[in-house]
Parts: structure tokens; C-alpha cells; sequence
């Protein structure tokens, strides 16, 4: 399989682990392993109730209670539908891997995480990419989809909450891309992994495997549950679909790890205080980004309406990799060129670090600004 490289991850592979304010990364502010336990009534408890377990494989299909918690994220599933992969990562590559043949025509927003077209397009498949616009609010155009559909169309794709712009596809929305999509037999696959981060209080948007009979979604515990370090994820979606996932997966991951099982159940179980934390986190740091991005002449955005991530336009004659490289050598503060998303003139900003590293990374970035 020939595959492009996936610039964003090139591009926090080299730079992250040297970063000082780390604006890039899209996960909100992890949570330690003492923070987690701490869910639990006996911490102690929890971790010597581990000493005598046996590290085996645990369950290939992942724990049935995992399967089941994780299945009660949505309406209509159970733990049937849910299979668990290796991280977001791992569902998303599991998914194309075990349903994307070469020929079919796959559609996929842009821009968005590169994975979801790459991968695709290394299997064979002819991608096509539906732009997000700003003059849209980076939302897909109905129509614009429509026109993109043929009957070879096996795939839709679309990324909801989107990396990088926080543009949100409400219900209706999603249902117009169901619709287009089951004209064409084709199945729609959302990428939900900022599912749940919502900026205005009372709202909630139901996911693809809900609103479609061939809508498939995946997600991990690495965003919304700020624990990228279980680096497990799931695909939740038809049976039919779970199972030549499973039968795909056989070949690439034998199980997940039990310990990553174990801390994932003891997370969703806790489902309702971490989301609390979470929500604190995202919409306090959202209203410190807002209130810069109005006083910073320079630069603007479309105001994101859910995730971790926003997409800032410069008004700077620089690209966006010299910008970004400029203000990392300066101070050590991270962002992520617009470049990385075929976008020149704009930088991924990720906000829902914690709010100290969010400030001084804004204000090193005003000062920047001011040299150029
Ligand atoms: C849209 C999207 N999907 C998937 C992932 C992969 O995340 P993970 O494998 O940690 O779940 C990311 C990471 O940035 C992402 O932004």
C-alpha cells in the first residue's frame, strides 16, 4: 500500500515532546492516572483488586462491559455493534481496511484528519474531497455532495465535531447526508472522537449510527475523555459491518490491552464527572480564545461550536509554516501550520489544554505577531 504522509502527525512528531505551551495538541488536558482512580470510591482498592490478574490477552473482542458501556453512548446499539481498537487511530484504519476496495469512490470532507482520506485513497479507492468553507461556517454544501455521488460510491465521510475547524453538523444536516447517501447505497462513517465537547450548554447531536441504518461511528477514549493514553478507540455501526471488521482485525490486533480495558471501563463508568470536568475545561478555554481572536487585528476565525480545536486565519505575509516555526524557536509555543491541511494562511490552534498554558501560549503568539 502506498500511502502519502500524514503531514500532521509528521508535524507533532518532530516538534511536540520539545514543546513549552503546547497549543497543538487536541485532547482535553489529560487526566493522570491518580485523577482517574479517584473516580473510584477505595483507589487502593481498585489498584490491588489488579495485582493478581493474569496478563493474558484478556478478551480478544474486547471486555462485554466495555462492549455494553461503550454501546450505551449511542441510542439504538448494543454491545453487538461495538468492536474496540487500538485508539480513534486504529478504528478509523480498521474500518477503511476491512470495507474500502480498490475502485469504489469514497467522499470525504476536507479539510479534516488526513487519515480519513489517505488511507482510502492507499487502499485503491477513488477519494473524492467535499470542501468545508468558511463562508459555509465549514460545514458541508448538500448540494455540492450531491453532485459528488455516483453507483460506485461506497463511502461517505465526514469528521463530527471537525478537526481542525470545530464546525458542527447538527441533526438535520446529518440526516440530508443520510439521505444522499442512501440514494446510492453507500455507507456514511463519522469520525465522533470530539463527540460530546459542545461549546453552548443544551446542546446535543446524535451520532451517524443513530440517525442511519448504514452509518457507522468511531471514537476513542483519547478526546473527550482526555485519556489518549489507553490508545483504545472503538467502531460502532451494523453487524454486518462488525463483523468483517472483526474479520479483519484478527490479522492486525489479536486484543486490546486489559489494563487499557479496565481503566476505559472504570472512565465510562465515571462517564458523567469526567464530561463535567471536561466541559469546564473546553468552554472556559473556548471564551479566553474568543476574547483574544477579537482583540488580535490580525487574525480571525469562524467561532468553533464544539471540539478542542479552532482554525485561525492570519492576516500576515508568511506562511504557515514559517509562522509556526518562527514562534516556536522564539518561546517554545506550539501551534500547527495551516500547510499540514493543504490550508496556507491558516494555523490549527488546539485551546483545551489547561487554561495557564492557553493564556501565555496566546499572549506569546500576540508578541510574535508584533515582530513580523
Ligand atoms: C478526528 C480525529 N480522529 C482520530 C484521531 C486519533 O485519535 P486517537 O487514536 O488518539 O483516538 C484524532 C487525533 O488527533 C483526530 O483528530
Amino acid at each position: 500500500m502506498n500511502v502519502k504522509p500524514f503531514l500532521v502527525e509528521e508535524w507533532m512528531n518532530k516538534y511536540e515532546m520539545d514543546a513549552v505551551y503546547n497549543i497543538a495538541e487536541t485532547c482535553v488536558d489529560s487526566l493522570t492516572l491518580g485523577e482517574l482512580l479517584s473516580l473510584s470510591e477505595d483507589p487502593m482498592d481498585f489498584l490491588g483488586g489488579l495485582q493478581d490478574m493474569k496478563l493474558t490477552y484478556g478478551h480478544i473482542e474486547g471486555s462485554p462491559e466495555l462492549r455494553t458501556l461503550i454501546a450505551g453512548l449511542y441510542k439504538g446499539l448494543d454491545s453487538g455493534n461495538v468492536i474496540v481498537t487500538h485508539g480513534g487511530i486504529g478504528a478509523n484504519f480498521l474500518l477503511h481496511y476491512s470495507i474500502v476496495d480498490p475502485g469504489d469512490r469514497v467522499i470525504c470532507v476536507h479539510p479534516t484528519y488526513q487519515q480519513l482520506y489517505s488511507v482510502p485513497e492507499g487502499f485503491g479507492a477513488e477519494v473524492k474531497l467535499l470542501p468545508l468553507r468558511p463562508e459555509n461556517g465549514f460545514l458541508p454544501d448538500i448540494d455540492e455532495l450531491k453532485g459528488l455521488i455516483n453507483e460506485t460510491t461506497k463511502l461517505i465521510v465526514i469528521n463530527n465535531p471537525n478537526n481542525p475547524t470545530g464546525a458542527l453538523m447538527e441533526e438535520e444536516h446529518l440526516k440530508q447526508v443520510a439521505d444522499i447517501a442512501r440514494s446510492c447505497g453507500a455507507y456514511v462513517h463519522c469520525d465522533e472522537v470530539y463527540r460530546g465537547l459542545y461549546h453552548e450548554i443544551n446542546t446535543a447531536v446524535p451520532s451517524i449510527a443513530d440517525v442511519y441504518e448504514k452509518g457507522i461511528s468511531t471514537s476513542s477514549m483519547s478526546k473527550a475523555f482526555s485519556l489518549a493514553g489507553l490508545r483504545l478507540g472503538w467502531i460502532a455501526g451494523p453487524e454486518d459491518i462488525i463483523e468483517e471488521c472483526f474479520k479483519h482485525r484478527d490479522y492486525t490486533t489479536i486484543s486490546c490491552g486489559m489494563l487499557d480495558d479496565i481503566l476505559a471501563v472504570h472512565a465510562l463508568k465515571n462517564y458523567h464527572r469526567i464530561m463535567e470536568r471536561n466541559l469546564k475545561i473546553v468552554r472556559g478555554n473556548a471564551r479566553i480564545l474568543d476574547e483574544w481572536v477579537r482583540r488580535e487585528e490580525q487574525i480571525s476565525y469562524i467561532k468553533p461550536k464544539a471540539g478542542t480545536t479552532a482554525f485561525l486565519k492570519y492576516d500576515l505575509p508568511v506562511s504557515s509554516e514559517e509562522f509556526c516555526l518562527g514562534l516556536f524557536k522564539k518561546d517554545g509555543t506550539f501551534l500547527v501550520p495551516g500547510k499540514c491541511f493543504d490550508m496556507e494562511g491558516w494555523l490549527r490552534i488546539g485551546f483545551a489544554c489547561s487554561p495557564d498554558v492557553l493564556e501565555r501560549g496566546l499572549k506569546n503568539i500576540s508578541e510574535y505577531i508584533r515582530t513580523l
